[in-house]
Formats: C-alpha cells, structure tokens, sequence
C-alpha cells in the first residue's frame, strides 16, 4: 500500500514560528516534527510514501529528507501544494501518485506512540471504502469527532461546539480512489477549506466506512499547547533520558 504525508498548509496557529518556516519543520524534541509521520508509515510496511507540502520553506523538504535514506528508503515522491485549501484539497494532489490503488493519509503533524500495522492489514483486506482511527480525548471539541450509534460511526462532526462522544478522528486514514471522487464534489466548509470530515461522512452515507481505535498516546502538534504536548510526550519516551534534564526531575525542577 501506499503512503501520502500531507504537509502543507500556512500553520497559522503557530504564528510567528510559521513566518518562515514550515510547520512540519518545526522541532519536536530531537527531530523534525515530519520525520514522526514517515517513520509511522514506514514502521507499518509502507515503502512507496509522497510528501504533499506547500507554503513556507517548501524546497527545505527535499533539502531535509532527501530520498529518504534516513527511513531506509530508496525513494521519496514530492509533489506542491499552492495556498491553503484545506486537507482534502491537499490529498487531492496525490490522485496522480495514488492511482487506483488503496492508500494510507497521515498529516504532518500527527505523532503516535504506537503502530498502525494492524490496521492497515485489516485495511488491505477490505474489500472498497475508508477506515479511520479513532482516539479518546479529554478536549474533543479541537477534532474531528464520531458520533457512534452501536457499533458504527453515523456522523463526524468538525470541531462541534457540544461534541458527541470523546472520540477524535485522528490524522490517519485509509483510502480507496473513490476518495478523489468524493473530494471533487466538496465546497469549501466555513473556515474556507475543503474538510477531510466531508469526506470521511461521504463514506458513511456509503456505508463503507469502518474505524478502529489507537492504541497508545496520540497528539497534534499545530498549536502551542499540543506543539510542547507533542515534544514532551516523544522526550518522555526516551529510554536514554539525558542525565541534564534527569537531575533537573531529581531536583523537583522539572
Ligand atoms: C484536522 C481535521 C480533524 C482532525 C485533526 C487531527 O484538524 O480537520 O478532523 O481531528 O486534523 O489532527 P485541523 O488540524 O485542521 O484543525
């Protein structure tokens, strides 16, 4: 199966450290925040990956990642993204690098503690439609969140001002090519983009949407508050904790 990382976008909630740079750019403990996405695709068997970016610093991709040696990989595909229109319009670019295959989004800035192998297997089985991944959180109203009615999701509402469940849509999913059918009907939601929720509700209306849950933490990293969240759940992570910040811990510093 193959991978799309989408990192485009102005990363305007990060102003100003997005004046110059790109957000997927930015440091998350000692990498760059992208290096988190690819290394989950590839962690989950998946070899053939396009980096879908735009905005700010767009040649410092190539410049930072190369072929892709870094991740073992041979090859890495790139393709631009002008302006911000929001994350399907981004995926849309992939329709070329996707063909009529099935395929694995994750955005730039989703970082997860565990893997994605399992159900991309379970993915690679089904026979047409999406799954997405779910995760509980203590502030849905940031998300993407699933409305659930037994044992199916019957709606994914966009940052709902009374959300109903504590069930985000996390920044990973798998696709058919009907998704690039799909995108090709949206209109621009209220924040000017074209939502990747729409998409995912355009398979339920299907019934060709299925879900599993992570395993593990998961965050963003696209606002201040998630940005440090993100660094300081990768640092606690670390078997070797440096001896610097392990004494300032010991001292009640930290
Ligand atoms: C986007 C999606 C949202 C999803 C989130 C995961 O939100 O629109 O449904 O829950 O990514 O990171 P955004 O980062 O654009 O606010």
């Amino acid at each position: 199966m193959k991978g799309v990382v989408l990192a485009g976008g102005l990363g305007t909630r990060l102003y100003p450290l997005t004046k110059v740079t790109n957000k997927h750019l930015l440091p998350v403990y000692k990498k760059p925040m992208i290096y988190y996405p690819i290394q989950t695709l590839v962690d989950a068997g998946i070899k053939d990956i396009l980096i879908v970016t735009g905005g700010n610093s767009a040649g410092d991709f190539l410049k930072l990642l190369g072929n892709g040696k870094e991740f073992g990989l041979k090859h890495l595909n790139y393709t631009y993204q002008e302006g911000e229109g929001g994350i399907a319009e981004a995926l849309s670019l992939a329709q070329h690098f996707a063909g009529s295959g099935k395929f694995v989004v994750i955005l730039g800035d989703n970082i997860i503690e565990g893997s994605i192998k399992d159900e991309v297997k379970i993915f690679a089985k089904q026979e047409e439609g999406a799954r997405i991944l779910l995760k509980e959180v203590n502030n849905p109203q940031r998300f993407g969140v699933a409305e659930i009615k037994g044992d199916r999701i019957i709606r994914i509402i966009e940052k709902p001002k009374a959300p109903p469940s504590n069930l985000a849509v996390t920044g990973i999913y798998m696709y058919d090519s009907y998704a690039f059918e799909i995108i090709k009907t949206l209109k621009p939601s209220g924040r000017g983009e074209l939502e990747i929720t729409d998409v995912n509700n355009e398979y339920i209306r299907k019934g060709t949407l299925t879900f599993g849950t992570l395993k593990g933490w998961w965050t963003d990293a696209g606002t201040f508050d998630s940005l440090i969240r993100a660094g300081n759940l990768v640092y606690s992570g670390q078997k070797d904790i440096p001896q610097m910040f392990l004494s300032l811990e010991g001292r009640g510093l930290r």
